[in-house]
């Protein structure tokens, strides 16, 4: 479902920081409420796929924890929580990173119906990959659900389940994703100017 995009807004003070370290303008990409009826979309939808079957949700770490604390309060039917921590290796554009995955983390998922979440598909290389794992691990049904879709990035061919909203190809933080592990604690989501990519780093 396309965003609407609000455009570009000065947050003010709740936080007590602004996130812009370059003083300048940050673009919300999706306001607060925004979210909330996004991510109840979304939890409406889960459970009405998972009426019959027992559910295992598996949040990929870190980025998914806000989303994940959201989503399950929402979420109408029996279900367990297991969290994964997966870490992909920089590779080459011919030869993707390795994705690691922490094995003392890994829930149990054999003969569960699972949902892997995640706050965001960009290549679409982190799910598809623990979508085999999950496979491999004897889970009996694998399905993905993301907060955001970045448009025009894809490179694995994975069709998400459940999609709560896509995005231009920016980078984002605010609500579970970071940059540098910081801003998220941001309660909405927002677009990085480069200027501030830029800042972040010194
Ligand atoms: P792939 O490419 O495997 O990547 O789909 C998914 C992971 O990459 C991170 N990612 C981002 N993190 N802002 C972030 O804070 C972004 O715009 C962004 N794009 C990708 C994220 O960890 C995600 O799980």
């Amino acid at each position: 479902m396309p965003v609407e995009l609000p455009g570009t807004v000065r947050p003010q003070g709740r936080l007590g920081f602004h996130p812009s370290k370059s003083g300048g303008s940050v673009k919300v990409l999706l306001s607060e409420d925004e979210l909330a009826a996004g991510i109840a979309r979304l939890a409406s939808e889960i459970s009405e796929r998972y009426r019959e079957l027992p559910l295992t949700v598996v949040g990929v770490l870190t980025g998914s924890i806000v989303l994940l604390a959201d989503l399950i309060r929402m979420i109408e039917v029996p279900m367990r929580l297991g969290v994964l921590q997966a870490r992909s290796y920089r590779g080459t554009t011919t030869h993707p990173g390795k994705l690691e995955v922490n094995p003392d983390l890994m829930p149990e998922v054999r003969n569960r119906h699972v949902l892997l979440v995640d706050d965001i598909l960009d290549t679409g290389r982190t799910l598809s990959q623990l979508v085999i794992q999950m496979h491999d691990m004897g889970a009996m049904s694998v399905r993905t659900a993301v907060l955001l879709r970045k448009r025009g990035r894809q490179q694995a061919p994975l069709e998400p389940d459940f999609v709560g909203f896509e995005i231009p190809n920016e980078f984002v933080v605010g609500y579970g994703l970071d940059y540098n592990d910081y801003y998220r604690n941001l309660p909405y989501v927002a677009a990085m100017e480069s200027a501030d990519l830029e800042a972040a780093k010194t």
